[in-house]
């Protein structure tokens, strides 16, 4: 999703220019089809912008150098009006001089009219896009005063949508204005010089000061300071904090890829998250929850809201919470919520799963669940985003930054977080669950030496991946908790290795997809550990023997000493036992491995996948 940065310094030289370029590098873990940079320099605006990879910027500022400067704002975008080209690459020109150039991060719903009005005005358009409308506004608003922080609040006003808007103009040499409503804008303090970034990764090589903006705000950078007021013009405080991660967090570490960093970091995603949990006494703690007790005793149902990978991590918080703290729980994708007439009221808490915080579906279905008087939690990975903002809680997971598109520690981390919730939740009941919450949490903090013992055996994974490197479909199963992690397998070699893979519940295969099985079809069998309630294990060992006797190759992941799997698996996996509700922090590990080896025997760019961005803000 688009990357934004700004720049202002005290000195008129090349700064500017690699500042925002080494910020736009930083960003683009987001996922990007075009980037564009404008600066600043006496008394002209000088731009330059490119479909494709920054590399193509790059040459471009090569083959025609940009002016020194002190002020310049950069742009990766993620094309949604007008395709990714040239000339829809931001930074957008306004006015009829074209003194003035904005980047936009979001969607401007009224573009159409406000655009049918402009033209009637006789401006014209370069571009199909909707973020030269919100050029052309400021631009005509700063005529009336030449104030770029007036004409900006001037022009959010005409605004609908979702717009993170940054613009500089040739006359105001020294000043960066921002505006924002529903998407992402920190802003970066440093000596001399401010930042001001989509996230603190666009300055986090220069500061780790940062203040984090409110919705519909306005705020403008100069070298030495800067001012936030709201969409009423009024004059606003702005929340200062401190970054903890720095650059090296959000780099590869030496490794080849983002993806391979951060499944490696797993096991201290899962332990900070845990970090500051747990009292002297052995009870949870959690500081971050704003909703009081009463009201968290009082819920009667719960509703999550989440996509993709985040909504498996619903799936498994669903069967720990239902089962330790004995309150009905729904899992519902977050871009279907508002549309299934929810069931929701002052006893419902909904809990949002997000790593980004800004997934706009999320966003709007914690909104809805709002307006329909429900408490709402956010489990996020990204502070001072709009999600957590947006809800009556957070518990922030703690897995730092996650660079690669697919999602991995994230996933570890937010499992993590629901459990923690789940065993809070019951200790408010108390008696016999609260009991199960202390001895789950001790097991609990033991999961990260666990989850590098999987990591520390991946060696055959990593060979079955490469010799699978031509494979053409792959099936995951699984039951219980075993069948989120079926699906996320599943996503993890459909979005990286562009293989069809699909994830069933294994118990579903006799209803329809065991069809799907021929000989040599690889099907990897996420397998309960014998102690599973209801004789489960059994149940998916007949699920094996059915699948192998039609020819499937089995790819079994189960239990240390788990023998009754042994005769109808061509391969087994093998993770350290745990309760079955923890099973999973352990058992989708082989799978990201999985899919990553794979993906690189393909030769594919593991950490930015075709087609897909890392925070997707548009709905
Ligand atoms: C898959 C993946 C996505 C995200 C989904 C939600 O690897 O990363 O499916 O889980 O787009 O993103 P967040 O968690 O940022 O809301």
């Amino acid at each position: 999703m688009c990357g934004i940065v700004g720049y202002v310094g005290s000195h008129v030289d090349g700064a500017a220019l690699d500042v925002v370029m080494e910020g736009l590098a930083r960003l683009e873990y987001r996922g990007y089809d075009s980037a564009g940079v404008a600066l600043v320099a006496d008394g002209t605006l000088a731009t330059e912008k490119r479909a494709g990879k920054l590399e193509n910027l790059r040459q471009a500022i090569i083959d025609h150098p940009l002016p020194p400067s002190s002020t310049a704002i950069g742009h990766t975008r993620w094309a949604t009006h007008g395709g990714p080209t040239d000339t829809n690459a931001h930074p957008h020109r306004g006015g009829a001089d074209g003194k003035l150039a904005l980047i936009h991060n979001g969607i401007i719903e009224n573009f159409h009219p406000l655009k049918e009005r402009l033209v009637a005005d006789g401006v014209k358009f370069l571009s199909e896009t909707d973020t030269e409308v919100a050029a052309q506004l400021v631009a005509r608003e700063y005529e009336a005063d030449r104030d770029l922080t007036q004409a900006m609040l001037r022009a959010v006003a005409h605004l609908e949508g979702a717009f993170t808007l940054l613009a500089v103009h040739a006359d105001s040499p020294g000043v960066v204005v921002g505006a924002r409503r529903n998407s992402p804008l920190v802003v970066g303090l440093g000596d001399g010089e401010n930042f001001l970034g989509s996230d603190v990764a666009a300055f986090i090589g220069h500061t780790r000061h940062a203040v984090e903006l409110g919705q519909d705000q306005i705020v403008t950078i100069t070298p030495d300071g800067y001012d936030v007021i709201g969409f009423d013009g009024e004059p606003t405080e702005a929340r200062a904090y401190e970054v903890t991660w720095d650059a090296s967090a959000a780099e590869k570490g030496g490794f080849d890829t983002f993806m391979e960093k951060e499944i490696l970091e797993q096991p201290h995603a899962v332990a900070d998250t845990l970090l500051g949990r747990v009292d002297p006494a052995g009870r949870l703690v959690l500081d971050e929850v704003r909703i009081p007790e009463e009201r968290l005793r009082a819920v009667t149902r719960i509703t999550i809201v989440a996509c993709g990978t985040a909504s498996y991590a619903g799936m498994v918080a669903k069967y720990a919470i239902e089962h330790w703290a004995r309150i009905p729980v729904e899992v519902s994708l977050a871009h279907e919520f508002r549309y299934c007439d929810p069931i929701v009221d002052e006893n419902t808490l909904v809990i949002s799963i997000s790593q980004s915080g800004e997934t706009m579906d999320t966003l709007m279905a914690v909104k809805h669940a709002r307006e329909l008087g429900a408490q709402t939690l956010s489990i996020c990975n990204t502070h001072g985003s709009t999600i957590p903002r947006e809800s009556d809680a957070v518990l922030y997971t703690h897995a730092g930054p996650e660079v690669a598109v697919a999602s991995t520690k994230a996933f570890l981390a937010q499992i993590t977080a629901a459990y923690v919730l789940g065993l809070y939740l019951a200790q408010l009941k108390g008696g016999s669950h609260a009991e199960q919450a202390t001895t789950i949490l001790a097991e609990l903090r033991g999961m990260p030496d666990k989850v590098q013992t999987v990591l520390d055996r991946m060696g055959r994974v990593k060979e079955i991946a490469r010799f699978m490197a031509d494979t053409r479909s792959v099936l995951f199963l699984g039951r219980h908790v075993g069948y989120p992690i079926a699906l996320e397998g599943a996503l993890k070699l459909k979005e990286i290795a562009y293989i069809h893979a699909e994830g069933f519940a294994a118990g579903e295969l006799k209803h329809g997809p065991i069809a799907l099985i021929e000989p040599g079809q690889p099907v990897f069998i996420v397998v309960p550990g014998p102690d599973t309630p209801h004789d489960l294990h059994k149940k998916v060992v007949s699920n094996i023997q059915e699948i192998r006797a039609r020819g499937a190759r089995t790819l079994v992941i189960a239990e240390d000493g788990d023998e009754e799997v042994v005769p109808y698996a061509d391969e087994v996996i093998r993770v350290p036992h745990s309760s079955p509700l923890l099973q999973p922090l352990l058992t989708v590990v082989p799978l990201q491995v999985f899919a990553l080896h794979l993906a690189t025997a393909k030769g594919l760019d593991v950490d930015q996948p075709r087609n897909l961005a890392k925070s997707v803000t548009v709905e």
